[in-house]
């Protein structure tokens, strides 16, 4: 073939296929898609011990689903287990492990597989911060913000991904956070390390894509503060457009987005704005709506979550 016809061929299958994906957006934007049945699947939620993990098991256990339940509180995550069972789950097992701790992931990845099964939909929710300021911030602090941000990502994906792949079946879920898409001062290491996770998560997403790999869905999460505790003591300077948001309503989000097999969800919706803003405007007129939503002293009052 020609090489003009060649590439005009090309722009054509571009065009095409363009179109029909954008018309397929609109339709589903008027007509919600339909969303998938996860009763049977098996679903792990690290952090599960409090907070959205939690939240996330009750309302998978009510969609009948099978729940693995990780985290290193260890009475947090029985009780968790213990109310999934009451909202419905007929199996819930749960498991303390330390997901900053790569060894332990695996080895309570290959407890998880011989004693329940592969897992179909992965949640990498464990989250940890510190909340102070760089210079202020032990070095021991950052990397265990790492370790449990970032780094479980990378253990729990090598341990779980290759079934997922052999199975033609899988969903993998991260939550991120705001933070990984938006720079925060007082959160620079959160901030790494939820940017890292959210590359992380895309570029799997990309890399089974290029690679044809049919089956594994992939759902990256970017809350705004959320009223869990974590954020204790944390701002908005304009709560209509960015409202410290309530766990319930971010979870139905999430299992929603999880359902309807869609990649990026950021919450609340100005988050999108932002993010565009962020890519076209000129920096003085960035910092000029950063002081507007007083995004530079959002973590002013910080207090974080008190040890039980
Ligand atoms: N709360 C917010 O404002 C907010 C906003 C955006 C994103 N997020 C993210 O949402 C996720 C859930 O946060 P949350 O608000 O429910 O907080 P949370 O503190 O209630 O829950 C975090 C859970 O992770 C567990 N955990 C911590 N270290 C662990 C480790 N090493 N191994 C296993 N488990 C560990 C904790 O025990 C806890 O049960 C986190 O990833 C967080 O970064 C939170």
């Amino acid at each position: 073939m020609a090489p003009n016809v060649k590439s005009a061929k090309k722009v054509f299958v571009f065009l095409g296929k363009s179109v029909f994906s954008l018309l397929e957006t609109m339709i589903f934007t008027l007509i919600p898609k339909p969303r998938k049945n996860v009763a049977g699947e098996i679903v792990l939620i690290t952090g599960a011990g409090s907070g959205l993990g939690r939240l996330l098991a009750l309302k998978f256990a009510r969609l009948g689903a099978v729940l693995v339940l990780w985290d290193i509180n260890k009475e947090g995550n029985e009780e968790t287990c213990n109310m999934a069972r009451d909202a419905g789950a007929t199996r819930a097992y749960a498991y303390t492990c330390d997901c900053s701790r790569k060894e332990e992931v695996y080895r309570v990845a290959d407890q998880v597989k011989k004693e329940v099964g592969d897992i179909s939909i992965l949640i990498n929710n464990a989250g940890i911060v510190t909340g102070k300021r760089f210079l202020d911030c032990p070095d021991e602090l950052m990397e265990k913000a790492f370790d449990v941000n970032f780094k479980a990502h990378l253990w729990t994906y090598k341990a779980f991904l290759p079934a997922m792949i052999a199975n033609a079946h899988g969903h993998l879920v991260c939550i991120s956070s705001s933070a990984g898409l938006f720079g925060i001062n007082g959160l620079a290491d959160y901030c790494a390390s939820k940017f890292s996770a959210y590359g992380f998560a895309e570029s799997i997403f990309f890399e089974l894509f290029a690679q044809k790999i049919k089956g594994i869905k992939t759902t990256i999460v970017c809350p705004f503060f959320i009223n869990t505790g974590m954020f204790e003591g944390c701002t908005t300077g304009c709560p209509s457009l960015l409202p410290i948001l309530e766990p319930e309503y971010v979870v139905r989000k999430i299992v929603d987005a999880i359902l309807q097999e869609k990649v990026y969800l950021y919450i609340p919706k100005f988050i999108y704005v932002l993010m565009f803003l962020k890519s076209v405007l000129p920096t003085k007129l960035l910092l000029l709506i950063g002081e507007y939503v007083g995004a530079f002293n959002f973590m002013d009052g910080f207090v974080g979550k008190k040890k039980n």
